[in-house]
């Protein structure tokens, strides 16, 4: 083989890459290749414009290769590539970490960096477990996930997750779990638009967790307060007030996992204002930088970062952090994409356009084999009636079908469909979206 022959094989060669999340043989075999972006837009190897209903990955919030951002990661790679995030650091962590305190609620002002949003929930769970410690409280251990939960794929994450198949294949987890139940119910919730009316006494059964494990083992409880992996369920009225009273009432930490709904998802920089409720730890990712530079993070409460600030002033006072934590080029990103969520009133603009999303995702009410449909803020989820022996296969055939047919990327998980597009999508285009997703289920219920 000549050398030019061997390059163009290994260019073209699909074996190497070993894809996430993916059934890896049906994708090497009609690929979904993706070369290019701009705004809403993503654009195949032969230059036709894919419409992004997913924002990426539920973070592109800005649309994609904006010119700010990409001016800001340019400059930045020029001036400094690299800052050691132990011992060192560079001046934009410092102010990204402003900028993002000035948008969460109440005293969440201390922001730990991190690269993901399943190292931004292990930070959260570690950081919890270390505060009680510090407090003398140490024999403060458990911690309570909810099923159906999400919260990445690190041991923590999947530990108090909640999707069986990311669980089931990896040992026995961490040790001292619990979890609430799901929040969902067909029967009580079907076709609801925003909060459900029915489920906040589900709340009510972290209690029960508390009556059989003792509350002074009890480390924190973790959840989304819009659980979005497992398909957009948005909390039922009063749920997170309860569970922010119940963890109150017996010194339980509560961690929100934001790294869906942080950075304007739900139409406020994060759900904690929306629903009224603080956190005593925030975990967001994704949105921080609309997706253009891996970057995760947890906002701490006051008063827990002071718990940790004693001690000789020499000692480090939390055993956690990684490399690239508070990356230069993640930080120049996020700071551009939040001038530009504050300029184009991107979190405002999401929340003027739910009722218009929602509207139009309901249309899909009534086609054959949709079982629910769910909605807040820009994201909705959309059940279809799993053929009969073969779960998540109609799924994947819709989302393969709204690629290839209708140049559209949606998510799927298991037969539940996602959409959930950048926060600059017009309405016109949220219409498109939807007639799209409907050609797509007619074709796979025929
Ligand atoms: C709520 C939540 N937590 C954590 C994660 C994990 O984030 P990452 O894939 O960046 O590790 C996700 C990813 O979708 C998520 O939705």
């Amino acid at each position: 083989m000549t050398e030019t022959a061997s390059l163009a094989r290994q260019t073209n060669d699909l074996d190497a890459f070993w894809l996430p999340f993916t059934p890896n043989r049906a994708f090497k075999r009609a690929p979904r290749l993706i070369t290019r972006a701009k705004d809403m837009y993503y654009f195949a190897p032969d230059g036709h414009a894919v419409l992004d209903g997913l924002a990426g990955l539920w973070c592109s919030n800005a649309g994609h290769n904006r010119d700010p951002i990409v001016a800001a990661i340019t400059r930045q790679a020029a001036e400094l590539d690299y800052a050691a995030a132990f011992h060192f650091a560079h001046p934009k962590s410092f102010e990204l970490a402003s900028r993002v305190a000035a948008l969460a609620p109440a005293d969440l002002n201390r922001v730990f960096f991190c690269n993901s949003g399943s190292e931004a929930v292990d930070t959260a769970l570690k950081i919890a477990l270390a505060y009680h410690n510090m407090r003398g409280e140490g024999g403060r251990t458990r911690l309570i996930g909810r099923e159906r939960g999400y919260h990445g794929v690190g041991f923590g994450g999947i530990s108090v997750g909640g999707i069986v198949n990311n669980r089931k294949f990896f040992g026995t987890l961490l040790a001292g779990v619990d979890h609430l139940p799901a929040t969902f119910s067909r029967e009580h919730q079907a076709f609801t638009a925003g909060e459900p009316e029915w489920g906040a006494h589900l709340a009510d059964e972290l209690e029960r967790i508390v009556a059989l494990h003792g509350a002074s083992t009890i480390a924190a409880v973790i959840v989304e307060p819009m659980a979005g992996s497992t398909g957009v369920l948005p909390p039922p009225k009063g749920y997170l007030q309860r569970l922010r009273a119940i963890c109150d009432k017996h010194g339980i930490l509560l961690i929100f996992d934001e790294v869906i709904t942080g950075f304007g998802r739900l139409g406020s920089a994060f759900a904690a204002e929306r629903y009224g409720v603080t956190p005593d730890l925030l975990c967001f990712a994704k949105g921080i930088n609309s997706g253009a530079v891996p970057m995760g993070g947890v906002i701490a409460r006051e008063p827990i970062y002071d718990a940790f600030m004693q001690g000789p002033e020499h000692t480090i006072e939390l055993f956690h952090g990684y490399t690239y934590s508070a990356h230069p080029l993640a930080c120049a990103a996020g700071l551009a994409a939040l001038d530009l969520y504050r300029d184009e009133n991107l979190f405002d603009r999401a929340k003027r356009l739910e009722k218009r999303f929602s509207d139009a995702a309901m249309t899909l009410k009534g086609l054959p084999g949709v079982l629910d449909i769910r909605t807040v803020g820009i994201a909705a989820g959309v059940d279809l009636a799993p053929r009969s022996g073969a779960p998540g296969e109609r799924g994947y055939e819709a989302m393969d079908r709204a690629f290839h047919d209708e140049d559209l990327v949606i998510r799927v998980t298991g037969d539940t469909l996602a959409i959930a597009p950048p926060l600059i999508v017009t309405e016109a285009q949220i219409a498109e979206i939807f007639e799209k997703v409907g050609r797509v289920i007619r074709a796979v219920m025929s």
